[in-house]
């Protein structure tokens, strides 16, 4: 996640919802402005550094992590108008995510997610949040989600099956939209009862424009008020609508009894918003459809894309994979139960999102003054909270640049529990967390059982720091047929 585009239009960015508020913020933690001023904490002089956002957007990452290896956990910095301090030592991290994240509200950078989010669970703080949060979580419970690992390799199984084609010929192709559209069949099915792939030719034109709408790309059609009819505001409004309407079509769905009873969709119109006493309203749980669809499949899809990328780049890895894969599975499709028989599969896993964090940055706002590892906060100043310099961190990771599951094996525990946090943490931690983990381990070890994936060198990808880590400019890849000496057919036989 990253930086909106907010500080530059005049008028109101929030078209779905009704602007940001401070809801819940009144807890914020009154023991802070107690603990004194601090000093100021070590940064580029001047504020200049950040002061060009174009040099920002030019090498986001880059930049980062320089300047957390260069200042450490926490660096002050001028970026725009704005005062913010990255947070990436482990400490710090666990300060505004967990001990003290009343005082850490969503704030100004969140405001762009309004324009395709809405005001939904990820957008909003206090009562408001813990409303919306409590309706979905029940969908997320382990054992639910466990109940749920049938139809996740049903969806790899389709997957596998649209594969057959372009293995056979040999031709390669971009592999990104393919696991965005697996994250959406799962993702839709298990939470609303609905395939979302049927709606995917709509939604993935959605979601690549939203990706680079809801940050700043510094183009001057961003820059200028919203109120002015340009082509942009046009597309944007155009793209909006789409993604609106698909919801309403759910929840139509829905309210015409012809749902799923047993979904997010009914769970919500069965029930009343406790912060207004009132059923929730359409705009309401089509936020809620919104956040989920748009923080869970893309999330997901980038995920299963780096991973499947690091895989075909290291053959020591494959080989590996290939080995617990067949002494566990023998060719059959893995089941939930099977994945904790197979340790290197998820250490694969979770060195992928190491390496390639599929939120790479997410920010708040400070409410109260606050004082961080004896560093001061200033009140309404901005916090960068970046996985993605953290876990490119060489304080904390040897060699960080490499990509080496060893890291995660068991011998390795004990590393501080903030060193590593693609999923967040504190209260606001992810809530598909558990969800993405089994389907990118399901997924992974269903298509490396069928295929081998070799990538092609004419083009090379990198990581585009958009609201997730997109790989870009395409993943292509070659796919051909792993030689079977076990019962292949079942792999694509299900479904
Ligand atoms: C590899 C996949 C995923 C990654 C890396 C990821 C990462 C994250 C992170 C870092 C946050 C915290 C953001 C913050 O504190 O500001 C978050 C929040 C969230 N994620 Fe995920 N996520 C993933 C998959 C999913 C899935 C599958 C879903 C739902 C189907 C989902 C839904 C959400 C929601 C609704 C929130 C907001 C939670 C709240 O504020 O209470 N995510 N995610």
């Amino acid at each position: 996640m990253a930086i909106d585009n907010s500080a530059f239009g005049t008028a109101p960015e929030d078209r779905d919802g009704e602007g940001m508020t401070a809801a819940g913020t009144g807890r914020a933690a009154t023991a802070t402005a107690e603990a004194g001023r601090g000093r100021t904490a070590p940064g580029p002089t001047g504020g200049v550094l950040f002061g060009a956002l174009s040099e920002f957007k030019k090498d986001t990452l880059r930049l980062l992590t320089e300047m957390q290896r260069r200042y450490g956990g926490i660096v002050r910095m001028k970026m725009g108008p704005y005062l913010v301090h990255q947070v990436t030592g482990p400490e710090y991290v666990k300060h505004v995510l967990q001990n003290n994240p009343h005082n850490y509200v969503r704030g100004r950078f969140y405001r762009g997610f309004n324009l395709f989010f809405g005001r939904g669970m990820l957008t909003t703080d206090g009562a408001e949040w813990r409303a919306r949060r409590a309706v979905s979580q029940p969908f997320f419970h382990r054992q639910r989600l466990r109940a749920g690992g049938p139809v996740i390799t049903d969806t790899v199984s389709d997957l596998l099956r649209s594969w057959e084609e372009p293995a056979r010929t040999g031709q390669p192709i971009d592999i990104t939209d393919d696991l965005m559209r697996l994250a959406m069949g799962v993702l839709g099915r298990l939470l609303y009862g609905v395939d979302l792939r049927d709606y995917a030719d709509r939604l993935l034109p959605v979601v690549r424009f939203s990706l680079k709408a809801m940050i700043i790309t510094g183009e001057i059609e961003q820059m200028l008020p919203r109120w002015i009819p340009t082509r942009y505001q046009r597309q944007l409004r155009r793209y909006q609508n789409v993604l609106n309407g698909v919801m309403d079509e759910i929840i139509d769905l829905h309210r015409a009894g012809k749902g799923s009873p047993d979904s997010v969709v009914s769970a919500l119109l069965a029930s009343t918003n406790p912060v207004t006493g009132k059923p929730w309203t359409q705009r309401e749980i089509r936020a809620e459809l919104k956040t989920l669809f748009l923080a869970g499949h893309e999330t997901t899809g980038c995920a299963l894309t780096w991973t499947l990328y690091a895989i075909a780049q290291h053959a020591d890895v494959r080989r590996n994979l290939d080995e617990e894969l067949a002494r566990v599975l023998g060719g059959r499709v893995p089941t939930v139960a099977d994945l904790d028989n197979m340790p290197y599969l998820r250490q694969v896993v979770d060195e992928s999102l190491r390496m390639y964090p599929p939120i790479w940055l997410f920010p708040r706002d400070a409410v109260q003054d606050d004082v961080i590892g004896g560093y001061h906060i200033p009140a309404g100043s901005t916090i960068l909270v970046t996985p993605y310099a953290a876990h490119h961190n060489d304080a904390t990771w040897e060699n960080p640049e490499a990509f080496d599951p060893e890291r995660f094996c068991p011998a390795h525990k004990g590393r501080d529990r903030y060193a590593y946090f693609p999923f967040g943490g504190g209260a606001r931690k992810c809530i598909g967390m558990d969800l993405a983990l089994l389907e990118i381990q399901l997924a992974v070890a269903m298509i490396c059982q069928r295929y081998r994936l070799s990538l092609v060198a004419s083009h090379p990808v990198h990581p585009a720091a958009l609201v997730s880590l997109r790989p870009q400019p395409k993943v292509f890849m070659k796919i051909s047929p792993v030689e079977q000496t076990q019962p292949a057919e079942e792999l694509a036989s299900r479904s």
